[in-house]
Formats: structure tokens, sequence, C-alpha cells
């Protein structure tokens, strides 16, 4: 029965697809293969039907290549990358010969209709040189605010600019942080990008924390309510071909970090639990799940101080299969963080006792689906023909990354419009809307003798230091932070929240000599009493430009936000603080919530 009802859905699909395929390029052939209609492309059926089809067509190498999620770089005019020999695969070698389908798109977008093309390009060429044509989803870092930092997130460049999740937070906003979340949405859709490696819902418990900026802060109730809307925004209510795939991060909470340094490196793998806190850190991640959170990311930590094994969590059994899985019940993919094979560049897990091999074996049997920033099909293949990894483990996983591309929407249309692509990134609504958040999240922490905004404009003088339109532009007074070396470590802020002696008495001079509106971009909570007692203004910025920086001073818009996190008054005061426990900083210069408001105008 069930056979005769497929082959005649088939005969349906071959009537449906030529149909397509007389409208020109948005059809889709079945890719290189024989069967021109096979079931996993009939739209009719249901995505387990078509799951189960296409498995079951699939070679040991296609299903290892579903495994892994990778950059992909654009090539010049939005053509195929080549690749650069000893540091990265060409394209066509990595969906030809690796069957890779999976990517994270680096780089800046400047150029929405060339990245469509582009996107278009790389579907139509998995179309036409592979086997079963199955189609890319294409993933991204943030790229909705200020940050640019390959490991991490990229600036808006044509898309509309907001301020980075620590501003939404501020705004203490759940419709705003929906509609952001919708916006965001709407110009992935249109130049092909289908998953977000983002909501960041870690809890800034640990101040000291190189990541701090791209979360919801340091209250679990506060982030789990952000999320919740996050999430909804960019996967709509139901998930489907009009939905972005969101991965939640980083599992079970990357705050906790001990000494406040970051796992990206050898010397900051230890998450740590003095306060035996893990749970509160559980509480976003069990909202995530709750809303329906497709996807979730481990991160590069060790616990050390609970009851779990002292691996990373990419490799932890216990903490992906038996907390994830089997206690939160979470049944979605699980992907892990960049490079946990590979001893690349940007070093994942310092692991120097296993091989490649092993490595690989672990993260499959912690129970995750794929390997993030890695192309080693070949180590699946390899311990599948050894009998490490049963087959029928792989297809656990292939089944929920396959149900991700059907949900998706695409099989049935991998293509999007160029034209509209470049009508929708960067239109005028968005940029105004994010443009007002910016204005809206700046937090007023001191205002002495009510300085802000200022009056009088065109009576008075102005020492602005260092200023041209470039420097306003950069306008980088942020918050403290230790230089590191190394091309990857430099950019992150780790190390110290106070300013050295030097700085502290540089700045104390110019407070002595001019009333000294300060702008502070609040990457992590700056241990600054000096600045908020001297100086005549104190604003917290977690991401804005030029103008709303004007804006706010002059009056033009008003701050709205509240902090995020408590600002904490020394190092010594962040030291005597537990990694895994919020709010626990003594005598706090500014507490979570505090945010001063200007005085309605006379
Ligand atoms: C290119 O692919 C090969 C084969 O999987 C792999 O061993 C190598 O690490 C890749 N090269 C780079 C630079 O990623
Ligand atoms: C991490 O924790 C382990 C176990 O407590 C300890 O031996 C090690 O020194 C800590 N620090 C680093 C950087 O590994
Ligand atoms: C503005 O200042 C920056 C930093 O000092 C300098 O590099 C740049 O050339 C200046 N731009 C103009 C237009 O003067």
């Amino acid at each position: 029965m069930a056979i005769h009802r497929k082959s005649l859905r088939a005969i349906l699909g071959l009537i449906t697809l030529s149909t397509l395929l007389t409208m020109g390029p948005l059809g889709v052939s079945a890719g290189n293969g024989q069967d021109a209609t096979p079931p996993y492309r009939d739209a009719s059926l249901s995505v387990d039907e078509r799951v189960d089809d296409l498995l079951q067509r699939m070679t040991l190498e296609e299903k290892a290549g579903q495994m892994f999620h990778s950059q992909l770089n654009m090539g010049p005019d939005g053509t195929l990358d080549q690749g650069v020999p000893g540091t990265r695969n060409n394209t066509d070698f990595m969906l030809g010969t690796q069957m890779l389908t999976h990517f994270n798109l680096v780089g800046e977008i400047l150029d929405a209709r060339q990245t469509a093309e582009f996107v278009n390009r790389v579907q139509q060429h998995i179309l036409d040189t592979t086997r079963l044509g199955i189609p890319l989803t294409l993933s991204t870092d943030p790229r909705h605010a200020f940050t640019e930092n390959i490991g991490t997130g990229f600036r808006a460049g044509r898309f509309s600019q907001w301020p980075e999740t620590l501003g939404l937070a501020a705004l203490r906003d759940a419709k705003l942080v929906r509609r952001f979340a919708e916006v965001a949405r709407a110009e992935y859709l249109a130049v092909g990008i289908r998953a977000a490696l983002h909501p960041q819902v870690d809890l800034t418990t640990e101040p000291r924390w190189a990541r701090i900026s791209g979360t919801f802060g340091e209250d679990a109730d506060l982030t789990a309510e952000m999320l919740s809307a996050y999430i909804l925004g960019l996967q709509g209510e139901t998930f489907g071909p009009g939905s972005i795939a969101t991965v939640t991060k980083h599992f079970p909470g990357g705050g906790p970090m001990e000494n406040g340094e970051d796992s990206h490196f050898a010397y900051g793998k230890n998450q740590t639990y003095p306060g035996k806190n893990l749970e509160y850190h559980l509480i976003p991640f069990k909202a995530a799940i709750a809303v329906g959170a497709r996807q979730m990311m481990p991160y590069y930590s060790r616990p050390i101080g609970t009851e779990y094994d002292p691996v990373g969590f990419g490799f932890n059994k216990g903490i992906v299969t038996g907390l994830l899985r089997e206690e939160l019940g979470f049944d979605g993919v699980v992907v892990t963080d960049w490079g946990l094979i590979t001893d690349a560049n940007i070093l994942g897990q310092d692991m120097p006792h296993l091989t490649e091999l092993e490595r690989a074996a672990m993260v499959i049997e912690a129970g995750c689906d794929q390997f993030g920033g890695e192309t080693r099909p070949e180590l699946i293949v390899q311990l599948v023909k050894e009998g490490i990894v049963a087959e029928s483990r792989l297809d656990v996983s292939i089944r929920r990354l396959l149900r991700e591309k059907f949900l998706l929407g695409l099989f049935d249309n991998p293509f999007v419009d160029a034209d509209a692509a470049d009508q929708i990134v960067g239109r005028q609504e968005y940029v105004d809307e994010g443009a007002a958040a910016q204005r809206r999240a700046y937090t007023l922490l001191t205002n002495h003798d009510d300085v802000l905004p200022l009056k009088d404009t065109a009576n008075k003088k102005f020492y602005i230091e260092g200023f041209n339109a470039t420097c306003l532009e950069r306008r980088d007074l942020t918050a403290p932070f230790e230089p590191r070396s190394g091309g990857f470590e430099s950019r992150y802020h780790a190390g110290s929240l106070e300013y050295s002696a030097q700085e502290r008495e540089r700045q104390a001079a110019i407070y002595t000599a001019v009333p000294t509106v300060v702008d502070m971009t609040m990457d992590r909570p700056a241990a600054v009493p000096e600045v908020a007692e001297n100086a005549a203004a104190l604003l917290a910025n977690f991401g804005s430009g030029p103008d709303a920086f004007l804006d706010v001073v002059l009056g033009v818009a008003a701050p709205e936000g509240k902090l995020p996190f408590d600002m904490p008054r020394s190092m010594e005061a962040v030291e005597a603080q537990m990694e895994d426990v919020p709010f626990d900083t003594v005598d706090p210069v500014f507490k979570f919530g505090h945010g001063l408001r200007y005085k309605a105008a006379a």
C-alpha cells in the first residue's frame, strides 16, 4: 500500500517538477542523479517520509559530509572561492568531494544583491555537480551590531545596525527584541542565510570574561525573557520555509570562566562552579527549549567542581546526552563549537593526548550531531569502516540534520530573489528602528548637575579630544582591558577591568580641567568608580554610531537603558567574586538595573 501511494506521489511530483522547470531559475532538478523525481523531492510527502527516502540513498561518504559545518568564503565578485593552499580548501572541493552542505558565511556583507547571487550560484552548483543535490544550509554569526571579529560576529555592513544584545537587554523590552529578530530574519532570508549561530545566552556572572557583549547580561530571568522573544522572532511560531534556525549557545552556560579567561585558549579551559550554581546557568537553556529552539552549541570549556567529568563540553557525554538530551529533553541538533578535531589556528580544545580520530569518536559518542569549523569527513568514514562508530549512530544525527533542511524548505526552493534582497536588506525602516534602539539603549550612569543633555550649545565651547570625523566614527573609549598578544587572541578583551594608573592620571587631568562627558563602550562591566565620580556625566553604550552619540548628548534622543549587570568597584572586588554566582560583587559602583533619566524639559 505504502509503496503504491509513494509511487503515485512520485508521478505527481514529476508533474509539479516539470511545471517548476518551465518557470526558469526557480526550478529545482534532482541533482546530477539518474532518478528524476525521487520521493525525497516530493513536497507532498511528509518530512519523515522524505528523510527516510533520502537517507537510504546516501553513501557513507555523503552522510559523513553532513556532519560538518565549516566556513564559506565568497570569492571575488560573488564567485565560488578558489581556496588558499594550506589555509582553506576551495568551495568546489568541499561541496563536490567532501560533500559538505552546512557552512557559515564569513566576512562583512556590503552588497546584498551580490551575496544573494552568490548563494544562488552555490545552490545551483550543488544541483549541477552532486549526485543527490542536497541543498546548502548557510548560517552566520551575528551581523547586526558593531563587533567585527571572525570568531564572534561581523559588523552590520549593509544590514540594519542595532546595539549589541547587551543593549537590547538594557531596554528590558521583549517586544523590541522580537521585532529586532524579525528584522534580522527578513534580512537573513533575503540573502539566503537560513541558520543563526546565536543567540548567546551565557550568564555573565564573571565580569572579566571576554564574551560578555554578545549576551543578555547577568540575570537568568531577564536573559530567559529576552532569548525567548529572540528565538521566536528568528524562527517564527512554527518552524518552516520562512524560518531561520537558531543555535542557542553555549551549553551549559559559558559564563563561569575561571579567572574570567576564555576557553578558546589553552590557558582558559576551566569553567568553574565554586558556588555550586550550575542550575542557575541552565535557566536560559530551559527557556530556549520551551520555545522550540532548534539547535544547541556546547562550549569549549571543561566543568570544574561539578558532578560531571572535567572534559570539554563538546566531548562530554554526561553534559550532551545526560543533561541536555535526557534531563532537559532536547532533541534538536547539537553542533560543536568551532575546531574540536584539528589543531588549527583557532585552536578549539586542548587535548594533546588524543588523536584526531579519537577526538572525532568522542564527540560523536558524547551525543553531538555536527562538527563546527571542521572539514574532516574522511575521519567519520574511517570510524565506521573500523567498526568504532556504527553507521546507525550516524543515521540518528543525519536524520536530525536532514529534517532541518526539509523543514526550512530548502529542497523545494533553495534559491533567493536577488532583486528583492537588494530592496529588503538595509531597508530604511529597519535602519531607522536599529538607529532608534542604539539611542534608547544608552545607559546614563551619572549626570552631575544634570549636565546632560547639553543646553545652550550655541553659546558654549567644547573640548573634544582628538576630534575629526574618523575619530567620531571610532569613538573608542572602550571599557578597560589588558591587550593580549596573538592575532586572534588580541581581539578578545580580557584581564583587568580597571584602567591602568597611567590612564587614570591622564583622564583625571581632563576631568579637572573641564566638565567632561564620558561615553564608554561597555563590552564588559568596567570597574571605574573614579570616572563615575569625576566626569560630569558617564554614559554606557552597548554599540552605537556617532549620530546616536550626538543625539543623546544633545538631547535629540534620551537614554532609556538600565544596566544588564552589576558594575564592580575594583579588581579586588572582582577577584573575591565567585565565577558562577550572580550579583555577588561587594559594594558595586552601580547595580543591575541602574540607569538615570533626563529631567523632563522645562
Ligand atoms: C582540506 O581537506 C583535506 C581532506 O579532508 C583536509 O585534510 C585538510 O585539512 C583540508 N584543508 C584545510 C586547509 O582545511
Ligand atoms: C584547571 O583546573 C584543574 C583542576 O582543578 C587544575 O589542575 C588546573 O590547574 C586549572 N587551571 C588550568 C589553567 O588548567
Ligand atoms: C582623523 O584622525 C585619525 C586618527 O588620528 C587619522 O588617522 C585620520 O587621518 C584623520 N582624518 C582626517 C580626515 O583628518
